[in-house]
Formats: structure tokens, C-alpha cells, sequence
């Protein structure tokens, strides 16, 4: 089959191709034509193991541009570049730490990505201008085939409109991007949920810059000391944080986001008053909550469970997915239970308190 391709400055609407792949089964002569439209510098949509990302050749200027234009994203928010063999590091980096190389013995291929002193062949379209770049080996087979069909470096942020939460199903990429690149790979629901771990390994000491995955109690098994950037706990928002894309509100869902704090016993209480309180006002409320909480919130308008109170690898999975569904309710507020502070719950509380604009009860 041929590559029709269309050259996307004339293009304000495209077609966009929905190529759906068995991952029992990949098929390589059909992720050799989407290989094919990012080496032209089309965009296709794939999926990692954390989240869906929209790929582009990550040494082609107009590509990551392409990139921001179909996201609506900042241009000064860089993007990770996605490699498929260890090999493929040298030539992006300026050199490779012994941390780093720990680092990805350790973790790669899988959701982290570090930060490393750029390479001249990259370009400061792709990285917003910065000295550094992102780099991140997936561990999804199917991301794998397509970095190497597409030329071995595709830059590739969530495939999310810029705001909005990041796609776990190719059905939310398609709600936020069709019209607007070639094509989308459908490999099904992501395993993970959360975008990658971010660690900076350019300064003094390895620091994590978005909470992910792989935790900070995981990679102090292998590395002496790590820290936590210190705007990701700054709750007045002073400090500015190191990864750009952290400073923009994220997530967030079109009706009023809070989360509720506190001993469960508390929380369940005040929530259930909040409902009430809203009911008599005539505010539809919807609530994110444990599974084993359902019942308490009978009386809401809305009730998604994200996942057992025991199991924070489903909460992860499935947050972004609920935070889209309120999006086809007609809720005015939405009241979400927390999910603890250690472990995957620090991302899990980094993307949910970001989705909630740090609007936060205590109780
Ligand atoms: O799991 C993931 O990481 C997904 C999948 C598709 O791989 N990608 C992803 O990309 O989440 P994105 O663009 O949505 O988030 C990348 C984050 C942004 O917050 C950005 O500011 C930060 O990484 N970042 C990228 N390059 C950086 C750099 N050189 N220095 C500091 N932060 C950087
Ligand atoms: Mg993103």
C-alpha cells in the first residue's frame, strides 16, 4: 500500500488513518507505512505503556513543530525523544553519565526518561530551546517497532489536546486529534496510566521532575540519594518548576475538580454532606472514589471507582479515563477521595491535584 501523504501547511483538516494492531501478533509491514509517514514528517499516534504519544521524527525541525501546532501546545515545553536500542543514546546525548547508564541498565526498556545534555543533532525545536533533551526507551512492543521504522528517534509528548488529560485508549486520542495528524496505531488500553518518571541527571544530584512509575523508594535501590524537585510539594506555586510542562495546569476536567483530605472516615462524611448540600442548591455533583466507597455516595449524580482502596496500579490506570468521562456528564462539581502519599500514589496525587488546579479541602 503506498503512503498517500499531504503535505500538512495545506492540509487544515486531514483525514486521519485508525490502524488497529494485534499485539499477539505485530504486524511490521503496517507499522512500516506509519514508519514511513514520520520519516516523511507526518505525526501518527501510538501506544506506550504509560500513556498514547504523538509521534514525529524527533531530528526534524518542521516535525516537532507539526507537533505543537496539533496539540496546541507551547512551543517552550520540550518533548522526549523515544529510542528503541541503547545504541541510539550516544548520538543524542553529549555524553552518557555512569548514573545514566545504571539508570537505563536498570529501568529501560520502561517509563523513564531522563534528562542528559543534549547532542548538536538535535534540534532546539525539540527540545523548546533547551541544552538538554528527555530521553525515554518504552517498553511497549509496539512503540519499539515503530521507533525503528520510523528512523530511531520519534519525539513524542501525550497525544492529548494541550489541557486535557493524557489519552490511556486510542478513542481519547481520536476525540482530541482527528482532523489533525495521519494516522492513530490502536493497541488497545495502556498498561500504566501515568506518563513516565522524570530524572534529571544533569545536576548535582539525580532529581525526580514528575513523579511516574517508577518511584523514588525504586530508584534509591540503585542510586545513592534522589531528590524530589522541590516545586512539586510547593503547594503556593513560588517555585517554578525544572520540566516546563510542569508548570501548566493539566488534566483538568470541565467541571469544578476538589479533593477531599483526611482520615477516610472524614472524608466520606464530609463528602457525603457536600452532595446533599448540592443536591438542595440544585448542583449535580460527581465523585471519584475507592471501589469499596461506592455505597457511601449513592445520592450523587455521578460515581466513578477508580480502582480497589488496595490497588494503586488500577487507580493509576484508570484516573485519566474518569476524569474524560465527567466530560460527557452533566456534573457541576466533581469531589475526588485521595489516594494516599507514598509509592504510585505520589503521581497519582501529583496528576489528580493538578487536575483539581491544587484545590484542595482538608478535613
Ligand atoms: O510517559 C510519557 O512520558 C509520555 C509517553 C508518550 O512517552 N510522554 C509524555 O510527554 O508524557 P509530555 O510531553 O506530555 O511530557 C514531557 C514532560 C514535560 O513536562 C516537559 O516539560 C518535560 O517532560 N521535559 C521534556 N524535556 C525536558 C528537558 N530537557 N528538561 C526538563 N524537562 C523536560
Ligand atoms: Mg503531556
Amino acid at each position: 500500500m503506498a503512503v498517500e501523504f499531504v503535505h500538512r501547511h495545506f492540509c487544515l483538516k486531514m483525514k486521519t488513518e485508525v490502524l488497529s494492531i494485534d499485539r499477539r501478533k505485530i504486524n511490521r509491514e503496517e507499522l512500516a507505512i506509519a514508519g514511513e509517514i514520520i520519516k516523511k514528517g507526518g505525526l501518527v499516534a501510538f501506544p506506550t505503556e504509560t500513556v498514547y504519544g504523538l509521534g514525529g521524527d524527533g531530528l526534524n525541525p518542521a516535525s516537532s513543530k507539526a507537533i505543537y501546532e496539533a496539540k496546541g501546545r507551547p512551543s517552550d515545553n520540550p518533548l522526549i525523544i523515544h529510542i528503541a536500542d541503547i545504541e541510539a543514546l550516544s548520538s543524542i546525548v553529549k555524553d552518557i553519565p555512569d548514573i545514566a547508564k545504571t539508570l537505563a541498565d536498570r529501568f529501560w526498556p520502561g517509563p523513564l526518561t531522563m534528562i542528559l545534555p543534549k547532542s548538536d543533532i538535535v534540534p532546539y525545536e525539540t527540545t523548546g530551546g533547551l541544552d538538554t533533551v528527555a530521553v525515554r526507551m518504552p517498553r511497549d512492543e509496539i512503540a519499539l517497532e515503530l521507533i525503528r521504522q520510523g528512523g530511531g528517534y520519534i519525539a513524542a509528548p501525550s497525544a492529548n489536546t494541550s489541557g486535557r488529560p493524557s489519552p490511556t485508549k486510542a478513542s481519547h486520542v481520536y476525540e482530541d486529534l482527528a482532523g489533525r495528524i495521519e494516522m492513530i496505531i490502536d493497541g488497545g488500553e495502556v498498561g500504566i496510566g501515568v506518563e513516565s518518571s522524570i530524572i534529571d541527571i544533569t545536576g548535582d544530584k539525580p532529581t525526580i521532575l514528575r513523579p511516574g512509575y517508577i518511584t523514588k523508594e525504586m530508584l534509591e535501590e540503585i542510586v545513592d540519594s534522589v531528590e524530589y524537585d522541590p516545586a512539586l510539594t510547593c503547594v503556593t506555586g513560588d517555585i517554578k518548576p525544572k520540566a516546563p510542562g510542569m508548570k501548566y495546569r493539566h488534566y483538568a476536567p470541565k467541571a469544578k475538580l476538589t479533593v477531599v483530605e483526611g482520615h477516610p472516615n472524614s472524608v466520606r462524611e464530609a463528602m457525603k454532606k457536600y452532595i446533599a448540600d448540592n443536591r438542595e442548591k440544585g448542583v449535580k455533583t460527581g465523585i471519584i472514589c475507592d471501589r469499596e466507597d461506592r455505597n457511601y455516595f449513592f445520592e450523587s449524580d455521578y460515581v466513578i471507582c477508580v480502582g480497589s482502596v488496595d490497588d494503586k496500579e488500577e487507580v493509576a490506570r484508570r484516573l485519566y479515563d474518569a476524569l474524560r468521562e465527567f466530560d460527557k456528564t452533566d456534573v457541576d462539581e466533581i469531589y475526588s477521595v485521595s489516594f494516599g502519599n507514598e509509592g504510585l500514589s505520589v503521581a497519582i496525587m501529583n496528576r489528580l491535584l493538578k487536575a483539581a488546579g491544587q484545590n484542595v479541602i482538608r478535613v
